[in-house]
């Protein structure tokens, strides 16, 4: 059985001072170690030690970063290297969003050789892909992501696929309101693992975590997380606060 994983991605929101009230708040709620679901907070750079130092009352919170560079060290302005995130207690990475692939111009290409390299340094990724509203429109929507999940896990060992989690974010969805509906995401969901099963195997494809990504709050979350496909979500604008992160954990133990 797969377990949920419920992912905060903070992008360029909450800095450390802010990270230590989010988790001082966190602590607050109430929450028991969750039983199905692994959690996440994915804060910026900044804020990974002021997570990781303060997430005392709620240890099974992990924490990871947005992104990393493939390199270990070296002439590289501007970057972070996997054993500095390590350094600070990093566990997860999230790599290729969408935001990356738009704003910084990161390909599959790009993500494929940052999966490996997190992989190969005992992080886990959390690869993005999801397809742009032309392209749904064009109902291309399916050639697309199969495109990017084929080249962001080429190459990859089944071991390294195992240990791999994948989340779709339509984009047309992120920062929106706007939702896939929960039968759009299981159908999108279903088709990553069919890919997976034609690159991989099916044990594999059963195996791998696939998050849903895109105005997931706790109005939305039951509907989504009850379709057999969608294993948790990678979450924005409703994990900024502790009481909707809590409440996205409190109905992922519920499904
Ligand atoms: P929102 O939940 O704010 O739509 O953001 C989704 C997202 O991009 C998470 O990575």
């Amino acid at each position: 059985m797969r377990k949920n994983l419920i992912a905060g991605n903070w992008k360029m929101n909450m800095g450390p001072r802010e990270t230590e009230a989010f988790f001082e708040g966190l602590g607050e709620q109430g929450l028991s170690e969750p039983k199905k679901t692994d959690c996440l907070i994915c804060p910026p750079f900044v804020s990974l030690m002021s997570a990781t130092a303060r997430k005392v009352a709620t240890p099974w919170v992990n924490v990871g970063s947005q992104n990393v560079h493939f390199e270990n060290n070296g002439a590289y302005t501007g970057e972070i290297s996997t054993e500095m995130l390590k350094e600070v207690g990093c566990t997860y990475v999230i790599l290729g969003h969408s935001e990356r692939r738009e704003y910084f111009g990161e390909t599959d290409e790009i993500i494929n050789t940052k999966t490996k390299k997190v992989l190969a340094d005992g992080l886990i990724p959390v690869t993005c892909v999801g397809e742009v509203l032309d392209e749904r429109k064009a109902d291309k929507h399916f050639d697309v992501v199969e495109t990017q999940v084929r080249g962001s896990f080429a190459g990859l060992s089944d071991d390294e696929m195992k240990k791999t989690v994948i989340a779709y974010e339509p984009v047309w969805a992120i920062g929106t309101g706007e939702t896939a509906s929960p039968e759009q995401a299981q159908e999108m969901h279903e088709h990553i693992r069919n890919v997976l099963k034609s690159m991989f195997s099916d044990d594999l494809a059963n195996a791998v975590q696939v998050l849903y990504g895109g105005s997931m709050n706790p109005g939305n979350a039951a509907d989504l997380l009850a379709k057999p496909d969608v294993d948790g979500g990678l979450v924005g604008g409703a994990s900024l606060k502790p009481d909707s992160f809590a409440e996205l954990i409190r109905i992922s133990e519920q499904s």
